[in-house]
């Protein structure tokens, strides 16, 4: 069961998430198995020494996966799953912030095992400064009570296990940032994942495509940098080009009848090449900023798990 907490979902966020729309990030998925999947679905293995751990932390660039992973172990998961972010403890519930966290907490309890995912959790406990529009005095009961409830967690079997997610660890508070002690990077993908990318995105254009293996390393290696979403969108700027062709008529009040002649084209289109992915490519830049990535590698290197 997933309980949305959140004022309202993301731009671009697909609602339904399975592990296979997942491409590469196999440190991310390790953890999520060996913390949250597996000891859903084996309790009795994992008590003792494997008895559930705490909090995880994927950090990386944006728009990139993070939020992708979490949504896939809750839709996998027996545990019930509640998504949380800044938003949440703000405006929907002002001037009882302290009380929703803890609700939030208590009702986790009641229905464990359960998941808590705080997305962005750098705008939910900011380190300082930061102002989500409802004062610092709130903002530190709500990081107050979030402290208190994190330590309160129960670590046997019936458990609420909490992910959080950041673009920007070195914003978080540094006591929440103690309860989340495992901290895994979920990096751009590389050459071999973008290639996986381009693979599955052109598999589902209707008319099929015309890559060859040499076609899909080609634009692999042209796309260095792009995040996961920045390929999304570029295979769909690259599919929609004839769409847009076929719109370049002179006649445009004539595509607006169903048997109009662009419309025939359209219908008639050919199938995706590869000089149409890499027109895209100079319209669709990567999004992910060189000197993001060199701190958020640095910040890796100080406070994160090696892989
Ligand atoms: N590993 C991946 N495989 C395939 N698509 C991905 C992957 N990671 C991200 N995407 C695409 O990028 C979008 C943004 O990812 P999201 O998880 O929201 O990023 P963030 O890291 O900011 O939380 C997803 O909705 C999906 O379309
Ligand atoms: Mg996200």
């Amino acid at each position: 069961m997933i309980i949305d907490y959140r004022h309202e979902p993301r731009e671009g966020e697909e609602k339904r998430v399975t592990w296979r729309d997942m491409i590469g990030n196999a440190s991310v998925k390790r953890n999520l198995l060996q913390l949250f999947l597996w000891p859903a679905k084996y309790p009795a293995e994992f008590t003792g020494l494997l008895a559930p751990q705490e909090g995880l932390l994927p950090f990386g660039p944006p728009r990139n996966g993070k939020t992708m992973a979490a949504k896939a172990v809750a839709s996998k998961c027996k545990a019930t799953f509640f998504n949380v972010d800044a938003a949440s403890f703000g405006s929907k519930w002002f001037g009882d912030s302290e009380k929703m966290v803890k609700a939030l907490f208590e009702v986790a309890r009641e229905r464990a095992p359960s998941i808590i995912f705080m997305d962005e959790v750098d705008g939910i406990m900011p380190a300082s400064g930061a102002d989500l529009g409802f004062g610092s005095q709130a903002l530190n009961r709500i990081k107050a009570e979030l402290l208190v409830q994190l330590d309160g967690l129960p670590t046997t079997a019936d458990r609420v296990q909490v992910i959080g997610a950041t673009n920007r660890p070195w914003d978080i508070d540094v006591a929440l940032l103690n309860r989340l002690p495992i901290r895994t990077y979920v990096p751009l993908p590389d050459q071999e994942g973008r290639a996986a990318l381009f693979r599955k995105l052109l598999g589902t254009n209707t008319r099929g495509h015309t890559l060859t293996d040499d076609d899909f390393d080609h634009v692999a290696i042209k796309t260095e940098g792009y995040s996961y979403r920045d390929l999304t969108k570029l295979c769909r700027e690259a599919a929609y080009v004839s769409v847009r062709e076929a719109l370049m008529t002179d006649d445009v009040d004539e595509c607006l009848e169903d048997e109009s002649e662009a419309v025939m084209a359209l219908r008639s289109r050919r199938s995706l090449q590869v000089n149409k992915v890499l027109t895209a490519a100079q319209k669709i830049k990567p999004t992910t900023h060189p000197q993001l990535i060199a701190r958020l590698e640095d910040w890796k290197n100080e406070y994160a798990e090696q892989t």
